[in-house]
């Protein structure tokens, strides 16, 4: 039937309720194995690295004469350095290029930050009783961990379509100076796909000047800065240059990687920022390492330098089919009983699935019992408590067409079977 859920008689809503109890038990005995939690790239996006191996062929010289093969240049190749440039869009002297995990590079500036401050002054985030980090929900849950492991707090901001909802931030950083930065995803945010938009890059820009805290720090995590769908992509406003124009560079820390462009695990990572600043996060980087994998950084750069985009479309020409098949599946099932709304993303590697209050769990669970494995509910917010119980997040890139179609017919058929249940049960 063609009609909103919520005008389904109490007989229509009990038929409807047989019927998919029904498709619910014929699935059980199919003994399916599907996966739709895994936001990695599928085996068919990294062979379009291979040719990363022959990039060094027994020339390991880098253009500015340096031996990969030996120690040294903590900050990271120049040509490396040029890469991370033209990801994040900014001066290569901006630049430091690392090892293989972005994440590991996060984790170095949030404890930087902590135990020392970013700016070689007197200004910690120890220094503050209970220091904080504003965290955008829903967000990346390796963003939480992180802050988790390092006994920081967290505190919500909402998500809008056009990012953050900086009025809250601005609030929120501006009534307590323990709130000490903001976690950022601006292009194809993860999970909701959104991308900032510029008057919300340029608010956060500025937005150490509205807090409290004098060592306030923007956490821009641009792990999908070129992972775009379609061409020419959707440009996001540079940060970089808006901190410039507004004096506030020294506070705004910028992250990028190769892990879903060559090979997941196998890339390089960037992290970008002031000198000042720059100069403070070096120093940390001495004491763990005498310098990253410059062969690596060099075969990266020989390789993605100056083919970047026509690489990114080889990539896009792989996924439009499986985000298509989700929109497609989603708007199908759903959208006709309007009980669920989602994203629609034009990049990056996920779709963001909301429920009717009280139902994500409930979800998660019918599709694990008929053997559909999902993001565990909730791993969207901080400490896994989505506080509505509303939000999936889906990872479509990594499974195959075919079985992609399969688990999307689990995942709407168990949307349909837990909101009619709870409608029957309100
Ligand atoms: C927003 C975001 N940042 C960072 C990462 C991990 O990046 P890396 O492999 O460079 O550590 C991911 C991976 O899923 C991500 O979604």
């Amino acid at each position: 039937m063609n009609k909103p859920l919520a005008e389904y008689s109490a007989e229509e809503l009990a038929a409807l309720s047989g019927a998919l109890q029904r498709e619910y038990e014929l699935l059980a005995g199919n003994r399916l194995a599907l996966d739709l939690s895994r936001g990695k790239p599928a085996a068919d996006q990294l062979s379009l690295s291979d040719g990363l191996e022959n990039m060094i062929a027994g020339n390991y010289t880098a253009a500015d004469g340096t031996d990969t093969r030996n120690y040294g240049q903590l900050r990271g190749l120049p040509e490396a350095r040029e890469l991370g440039a033209e990801i994040l869009q900014v001066p290569a002297e901006h630049v430091i290029a690392g090892g293989n995990s972005s994440l590991n590079l996060m984790h170095l500036v949030v404890s930087t930050a902590l135990s020392k401050g970013l700016w070689g002054d007197s200004r910690a985030w120890r220094n503050s009783p209970q220091p904080a980090i504003l965290t955008p929900v829903p967000g990346y849950d390796r963003h939480f961990t992180l802050t988790e492991a390092m006994a920081i707090g967290m505190v919500h901001v909402g998500m809008t379509a056009d990012g953050p909802d900086l009025d809250q931030a601005r609030e929120l950083a501006a009534a307590d100076a323990n709130i000490k930065g903001i976690w950022c995803v601006p292009k194809y945010s993860n999970p909701t796909g959104c991308v900032y938009a510029d008057p919300v890059v340029e608010g956060l820009a500025r937005l150490c000047n509205d807090a409290a805290a004098d060592d306030f720090v923007v956490l821009w995590d641009n792990a999908y800065a070129v992972h775009d769908l379609h061409f020419p992509p959707l440009q996001l406003a540079s940060i970089h240059a808006a901190a410039e124009q507004a004096g506030t560079l020294d506070h705004v820390v910028q992250f990028g990687s190769t892990s879903k462009i060559t090979f997941a695990g196998g890339g390089l990572a960037f992290v970008a920022g002031s000198q000042r600043v720059l100069t403070q996060l070096e120093r940390q980087l001495s004491f763990m390492t005498i310098g990253a994998d410059k062969v690596n950084q060099l075969r990266h750069a020989r390789f993605l330098r100056g083919r970047l985009e026509a690489h990114m479309q080889a990539h896009a020409e792989l996924l439009r089919p499986k985000f298509a098949l989700v929109i497609d599946t989603l708007r199908r099932e759903l959208q006709a009983l309007d009980i669920a709304t989602w994203t629609e993303p034009q990049g990056g590697y996920f779709v963001s699935l909301d429920l009717r209050p009280g139902l994500a769990s409930e979800v998660v669970s019918l599709a694990k019992a008929v053997g559909l494995s999902l993001t565990p509910a909730g791993a969207t917010y901080p400490r896994g408590e989505d506080p509505e119980d509303r939000n999936v997040r889906i990872a479509p890139t990594f499974a195959g067409l075919n079985e992609l179609e399969a688990a999307m017919q689990v995942l709407t058929l168990c949307v349909k079977l837990a909101t009619v249940r709870q409608q029957n049960s309100a």
